[in-house]
């Protein structure tokens, strides 16, 4: 991995947006390429060209784009197919010549994932894929999510682009891997002695990773009908974190090491307990509440959305990683949507100590040690500890050490730039490779088909919006005499 935050790009070429037009290209991609250029980290020789079959000109292309990169950016309005994409070839032929910009490409594509694999065939029947030949430099591309929607789908998607490209050309994102303080979890492990040591189940009791939301769906309920809370942040997100979270020290930091150790750990979960008293994952639905003292629709008052659905925007779960490290640590994992807060964190809680000395007074138990790191809204790190209560007797309370991230730092990039700066270098230890995304699809396989069976309004659990979910979560950790942790 290298420090592509700091460092300059001398080299040129083309970012060509599939879906250009679209919502994900003038919300985050044209931002981020703008504050890559206002940083001076992209050069001038960096051309954007957005692709769609819209009705758009450069110019009227140009107003979506912040004034730090609009002279540099194109459209060029094309289909998917074959035939589209030569359209492309040429106007990228012509801007070449006209700019002298070399002919390396980074495609992105941020379009509906059924059009993944038609781009992909389109651009390798028009000769685009092909690396430093006719005139050509590299050529990579960057897929959005979802990637797949269980696991014969995206094994069906890696097979049909890897008949295309190479796995070094391709870029799964994970927005999530773009996130300072995700990154931030590989450094604190592993360049900080005194934590290795004991981060195992000799010393940690469970470890919780919560992602929640207030927001609702946000008029996106007819992909949430597709999706639900399982695809949507599980599988790709927070299983990510996961990995790195408790993956073991990798050789190097080159992409091949990290996503080896990654990898390592989906292949050694255990297969989760879908039924009778051992049950691993609770899922529900929000209805209607408050959230901000704001009343809120209920998931199946939402447009797009049928009364009937049973389409989870919560979800909860306890899995084991069955290595020497972490056999026997319960971890859980737990994201929702129209949730009491926004937060997204992990909290690492220690095991009790011997306490022999503290025992002996009345009414003394010192708290467990407890890590958290905070990823969003605040990036920081927290150490909770038992301390003396100033007086005359020993009282012990939970006290914090709070490393606040912008108290020390200035602000931290957004993620997509992070990772549209990484492609550009390519540099692919922050995207997923195929084998990681379809070991996360086969962990989960067999909740996707469970849930697929079970039918009708009653086998969601409901809780209302503006809470902490359904009580069943609840059950789910209370069971194990154990706590969720509350956002710190
Ligand atoms: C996206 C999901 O991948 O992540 C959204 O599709 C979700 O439903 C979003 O809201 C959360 O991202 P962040 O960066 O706001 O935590």
């Amino acid at each position: 991995m290298q420090d592509s935050t700091t460092t300059p790009i001398s080299e040129g070429g083309f970012v060509v947006i599939f879906g250009g037009s679209g919502d994900l290209a003038h919300r985050k991609l044209l931002p981020a390429l703008a504050r890559l250029r206002q940083q001076g980290l992209l050069t001038d020789k960096v051309v954007v060209v957005g692709v769609g079959r819209s009705d758009l000109t450069d110019d009227t292309f140009r107003e979506r784009a912040s004034p730090e990169i609009r002279d540099r950016v194109y459209f060029c309005r094309a289909g998917y197919d074959e035939e589209g994409v030569q359209v492309l070839d040429r106007r990228l032929a012509e801007l070449s010549e006209q700019l002298s910009i070399p002919r390396n490409v980074l495609y992105y594509l941020s379009v509906p994932p059924d059009t993944f694999p038609v781009i992909v065939a389109s651009l390798s029947h028009a000769g685009l894929t092909k690396q430093n030949q006719d005139g050509r430099g590299w050529s990579r591309v960057i897929i959005e999510k979802p990637f797949g929607r269980d696991l014969a789908s995206a094994q069906e998607l890696n097979r049909s682009i890897l008949e295309h490209l190479a796995e070094n050309q391709i870029y799964r994102i994970d927005h999530y891997l773009g996130k300072e303080g995700v990154q931030n979890l590989l450094v604190f492990r592993f360049a900080n002695s005194i934590f290795e040591p004991i981060w195992s189940a000799r010393n940690i009791d469970n470890i919780q990773i919560t992602a929640s939301e207030t927001l609702g769906v946000e008029g996106r309920g007819g992909y949430y009908e597709t999706a639900g809370l399982l695809r949507d942040m599980i599988q790709n997100h927070l299983m990510q974190v996961l990995c790195l979270t408790c993956m073991e020290p990798p050789a190097s930091l080159s992409p091949d090491d990290v996503r080896n150790e990654k990898v390592k750990v989906l292949k050694a979960l255990r297969p989760l307990s879908l039924s009778g008293e051992d049950l691993d994952v609770v899922r529900g639905q929000y209805s209607g509440g408050k959230i901000d003292g704001k009343a809120v629709p209920g998931y199946r008052e939402e447009p797009d959305v049928p009364e009937t659905s049973n389409t989870e925007t919560f979800v909860a779960l306890r899995l084991f990683i069955d290595n020497f490290r972490w056999s026997g640590v319960p971890i859980y994992l737990r994201s929702g949507k129209r949730m009491s807060g926004r937060g997204t964190q992990i909290a690492v809680t220690f095991k009790e100590g011997p306490h022999i000395l503290f025992n002996a007074l009345p009414g003394v138990v010192p708290p467990r040690n407890r890590l958290i790191f905070q990823i969003q809204p605040e990036e920081g790190i927290l150490l909770e500890l038992g301390t003396k209560m100033p007086g005359q007797s020993i009282r012990i309370e939970r006290t914090t050490m709070n490393f606040a991230w912008h108290e020390a730092f200035q602000e931290s990039p957004e993620a997509y730039e992070r990772l549209l700066l990484d492609a550009w270098r390519g540099e692919a230890t922050l995207f997923v490779r195929s084998d990681e995304c379809e070991l996360s699809w086969s962990f989960l396989q067999p909740v996707i088909d469970k849930w697929a069976t079970t039918t009708g309004k009653s086998k969601i659990s409901l809780y209302p919006a503006g809470s902490d979910g359904p009580d069943a979560a609840q059950g789910l950790i209370t069971r194990d005499s154990r706590e969720w942790v509350r956002h710190a």
